[in-house]
């Protein structure tokens, strides 16, 4: 199973859009895919239909350790192949007491959980959504992330949170040797010239591979509350068919 944390400290850059496509188009590769949902705002679990403002989420469960069995933290989407770990609020409360805590394991809290899920054999992915920030709900999933991608909105300020995010990656090596920063995402991509010309200045510095780049489309823009990949409403537009090229690109599989 190889992990993947979506990851950028700036919000809105299409973080969540790219984990629930990905996943997608990972699923019709016919790979296997788990979904970590590490942000309490709920977005990834409310895009495949799973979210529950109620009760404990159960990645809660997992970053303040009351769990037993994997299969009480997992639950099914409607895509067979494609599970989640599903978040809500509750997730604030727990970052916020064990960053109170002065407890000895804070940062390999949601390591047995991978190391069992890894050893189960069943999953090819694990992809991990993160918030706009870095909470101590971050730190445990770079420590068990294999690769970092970030997505990037082209703009004045994306390179200022690309040194940002390269940092703070640099730093989670020291507790977890194999985590690297993987590329840049170009997301929510418009081709106008001062896009253009950000874009050709990302490549020509090349300190950052770029892994691809997602066209900006209305019927994203229009469908705000994504409730599915795009691909299942919109094939034909530009962001469904550059998730389709990246992954293909990224495993080497079409589909
Ligand atoms: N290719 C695209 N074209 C048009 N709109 C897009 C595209 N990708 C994402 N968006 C829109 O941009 C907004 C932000 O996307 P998303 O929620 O994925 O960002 P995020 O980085 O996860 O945000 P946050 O930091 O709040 O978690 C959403 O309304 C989404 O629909
Ligand atoms: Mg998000």
């Amino acid at each position: 199973m190889k992990t993947i944390s979506i990851l950028n400290l700036k919000g809105g850059v299409a973080k969540t859009f790219t984990a629930a496509n990905m996943t997608y188009e990972l699923y019709r590769r016919g790979y296997k895919v788990l979904l970590l949902d590490n942000d309490k705002q709920g977005n990834l679990s409310k895009a495949y239909g799973r979210y529950d403002a109620e009760s404990i989420a159960p990645i809660t469960k997992l970053l303040s350790l009351q769990w037993n069995h994997a299969d009480e933290v997992i639950q099914q989407t409607e895509y067979e192949g494609i599970d989640i770990i599903t978040s809500n609020m509750s997730l604030f409360g727990a970052t916020w007491n064990l960053t109170k805590a002065e407890n000895e394991n804070q940062i390999e809290r949601y390591k047995d959980f991978m190391e069992q899920t890894a050893a189960g054999d069943y999953y090819d992915y694990c992809i991990i959504d993160n918030p706009p920030d870095i909470g101590l709900n971050v730190i445990n999933a770079l420590a068990v992330t294999d690769e970092v991608i970030v997505p990037v909105k082209i703009d004045e300020d994306a390179l200022e949170g690309l040194d940002i995010v390269e940092g703070q990656i640099e730093e989670a090596k020291v507790f977890n040797p194999q985590l690297r920063l993987l590329g840049v995402l170009v997301t929510v991509f418009q081709n106008t010239d001062g896009e253009s010309a950000g874009l050709e200045w990302l490549r020509q510095q090349g300190k950052y591979d770029i892994l691809g780049t997602i066209r900006y489309s209305k019927k994203v823009a229009e469908n705000s509350f994504m409730r599915r990949p795009i691909y299942e409403y919109s094939p034909c537009c530009g962001a469904a068919q550059d998730y389709k090229r990246f992954v293909s690109s990224y495993t080497g599989k079409e589909r």
